[in-house]
């Protein structure tokens, strides 16, 4: 059913960036795919940038009419309130904010994020009329106990309790090893546990669902890889770090259906 699906290139630039460097990467970005003729209908671009640079990314995509999508990385699981450093839903979906990622492993890791948080994030997003970008993966030590697939599975499982079948949701598959370390999953790997998270899509909301959610593999993509995940038809796409942050190499990584079959 891989062709229903449109492929989704995000750059999570993660605290890179401020808001005049980010207006600068998103035209340059444009400008890149332009040159290069891409077929903007083919892929869907997403770039979600820090909180600070969004209101100006969106007023820039707004008015040279970019056809990009804007994510935030976080968001909180309240609406408003004592919650002193934290960013309402109601917030960004006022800023006509599309997506948000919920549930990254630096999330997770520096601050405390369990699954149940991660559910609720997602019930916030959907409230607002965000797409919940839901990352899961299992870290190195997972990878040795349970495999690579058990963990993310769980973690899926539970984000998705009380999500609507009919809810528009994307999933990424980080394994945690690979983020930053240069040592991307091998495409076997990232397409068997993309495969049981469309399993547990299926398991939780149903054949329609299952079959038009995008599931993303991330960790260490590049140019130099991308195609060999997009081959694989449980991938739907990549969401992207490191190799977001450079005009060239994201341009490349948009434009990767030039190079499947290399
Ligand atoms: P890298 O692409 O830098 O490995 O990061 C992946 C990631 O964490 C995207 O959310």
């Amino acid at each position: 059913m891989g062709m229903t699906r449109t492929p989704l290139i995000a750059g999570n630039w993660k605290m890179n960036l401020d808001h005049l460097q980010a207006v600068a990467l998103v035209q340059k970005l444009h400008w890149s795919l332009k040159d290069a003729s891409h077929e903007f209908d083919d892929v869907d671009v997403t770039v979600f940038p820090p909180f600070t640079d969004l209101r100006s990314v969106q007023t820039l995509i707004d008015a040279d009419k970019i056809p990009f999508g804007i994510g935030a990385q976080d968001l909180s699981e309240h609406d408003s309130g004592a919650y002193t450093g934290e960013i309402s839903g109601e917030f960004l979906a006022k800023l006509n904010i599309g997506s948000v990622i919920i549930g990254h492993s630096e999330r997770r890791e520096y601050h405390a994020e369990d699954d149940r948080v991660v559910a609720a994030k997602t019930q916030a997003a959907l409230k607002h009329g965000l797409v919940p970008v839901i990352c899961v993966g299992e870290t190195s030590e997972d990878l040795e106990k349970f495999g690579a697939s058990a963990v993310p599975v769980g973690q899926l499982e539970t984000a998705l309790e009380n999500v609507n079948a009919d809810a528009e949701i994307v999933v990424a598959y980080e394994p945690v090893w690979a983020i930053g370390s240069g040592q991307a999953a091998t495409p076997e790997q990232a397409q068997d546990v993309c495969q049981k998270l469309r399993d547990v899509i299926r398991a939780k909301l149903g054949n329609a669902a299952a079959d038009a959610t995008r599931v993303l593999y991330g960790g260490s993509v590049k140019s130099s890889n991308i195609a060999s995940f997009m081959r694989e038809p449980d991938i739907d796409g990549a969401l992207v770090g490191g190799g977001s942050l450079k005009v060239d190499e994201f341009s490349a990584i948009v434009r990767f259906g030039k190079h499947v079959g290399v």
